[in-house]
């Protein structure tokens, strides 16, 4: 199924978002590509807030903006920031993936090149389980 992603697209998408992040406070930025099952590509970048905790990371910005548009059915995010190891998504933006696409591929990366992937199942297992009597 993932045979076809074409990773470095993703990356590269993820990579130029990255530059439009607002991140005052942290200088951490990020930048996201999520790949529908259609094959468009919607970006997201993270959104800090000077209260802090209403900061939005950029998996869950580019979750919004393809929802917005029509779009709620996902093959892959490729998420890319300056770390040494590449980076990994926050609990919180792992769940509301796993809303959509509890499969889904997960492609982090750094400025250097270096990339990982993950199955979003193995970052968080159980995602819907016990949940509202979901099996
Ligand atoms: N951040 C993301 O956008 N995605 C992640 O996967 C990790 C963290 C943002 C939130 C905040 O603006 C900054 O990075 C520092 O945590």
């Amino acid at each position: 199924m993932h045979r076809d992603i074409d990773i470095s697209s993703l990356i590269e998408a993820a990579t130029g978002v990255r530059g439009l992040a607002y991140a005052p406070y942290s200088r951490f930025f990020v930048g996201a590509a999520l790949l529908t099952t259609a094959g468009r590509i919607y970006r997201g970048c993270n959104v800090e807030n000077i209260s802090f905790g209403l900061t939005l990371c950029a998996e869950r910005a580019a979750v919004v903006a393809a929802v917005a548009d029509g779009f709620q059915t996902f093959q892959a995010i490729a998420i890319v920031a300056e770390t040494d190891v590449p980076i990994s998504p926050c609990g919180a933006c792992r769940q509301v993936l796993a809303e959509f696409a509890p499969d889904l591929l997960v492609i982090s990366a750094n400025l250097k090149g270096r990339t990982e992937t993950f199955s979003l199942a193995d970052l968080l297992p159980r995602a819907q389980s016990g949940i509202l009597n979901n099996p």
